[in-house]
């Protein structure tokens, strides 16, 4: 079911959003050499607990994981993409973080993503993270009403085959509203004029991911992490979105 939200629903979205992407603006600053992922996800917790938030992550238990969740972020290492389990790991010089993190507020959800090296970069990670912040960018300039979910997808496959990235289409975007993952599905890649209208009031979060040299992903024995089935490093950027009369309104819009 296509949930629409009213403008004042909109804008009681904004907390959530607001609090999302302050999270993930202390996760950049705090991430770096040396530092374990279970510090960064205890840093989010912390924030969620003197927030007075909830997170989307720890009970959560669909299909495709094992158990609950148990963490309140996914952090993504390398070859690591999506939903990676945090686990005691620490960062070391050139690894590439993407950082998911998902949390309700006033019982909004709002929905956000980036990916970051810490230490020296190499430039192909750089050149990854930038795909899919071009990809990010494009698809939210076309979220306006009168395009079609097709659309959205298009721009991301376009994007991606631009910088000569293949697009796996098993994960993709999805609503957002009092929980996390509603209709619709937005895909990462798709036809342009086909799919969902979208109407003023649709709510969305669009997150490109892709893998340097393959488009196929394998699930790691923790049961979570999702990781490129030849070794080669991914990166995910995402924003929840809303679809108005005045254009796409970036939620989780970030100072940084
Ligand atoms: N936030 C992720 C998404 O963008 C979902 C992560 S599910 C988790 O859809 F349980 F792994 F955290
Ligand atoms: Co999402």
């Amino acid at each position: 079911m296509i949930d629409l939200k009213t403008p004042a629903e909109i804008e009681a979205m904004r907390p959530a959003g607001a609090f999302v992407a302050d999270v993930l603006t202390a996760l950049r600053a705090k991430a770096a050499v040396g530092v374990n992922l279970l510090e960064l996800d205890a840093l989010a917790h912390d924030m969620i607990r003197r927030r007075g938030a909830e997170s989307c992550y720890i009970d959560y238990h669909p299909s495709f994981g094992a158990r609950p969740f148990g963490y309140v972020l996914c952090t993504s290492v390398n070859d690591a993409v999506l939903h990676g389990l945090p686990h005691d790991y620490t960062l070391r010089d050139g690894d590439l973080l993407s950082v998911d993190f998902a949390a309700s507020v006033d019982g909004w959800v709002a929905d956000s993503a980036i990916s970051v090296v810490v230490g020296q970069a190499r430039e192909e990670d750089l050149r990854l993270i930038e795909a899919t912040e071009t990809a990010l960018a494009a698809a939210i300039e076309t979220a306006v009403v009168g395009n079609r979910v097709g659309d959205i997808s298009a721009r991301i496959g376009a994007v991606a085959a631009s910088y000569g990235y293949r697009v796996n289409t098993q994960f993709g975007g999805h609503g957002v509203g009092r929980t996390m993952h509603g209709d619709p599905h937005v895909p990462n890649d798709g036809r342009s004029g086909r799919g969902l209208p979208l109407r003023p009031g649709l709510v969305v979060a669009i997150e490109p991911w892709f893998m340097a040299g393959t488009d196929e992903i394998y699930t790691d024995a923790d049961g979570w992490t999702l990781r490129s089935k030849d070794g080669s490093r991914g990166a995910h950027s995402e924003h929840t979105i809303a679809v108005t009369e005045d254009g796409p309104v970036v939620l989780t819009a970030r100072a940084d």
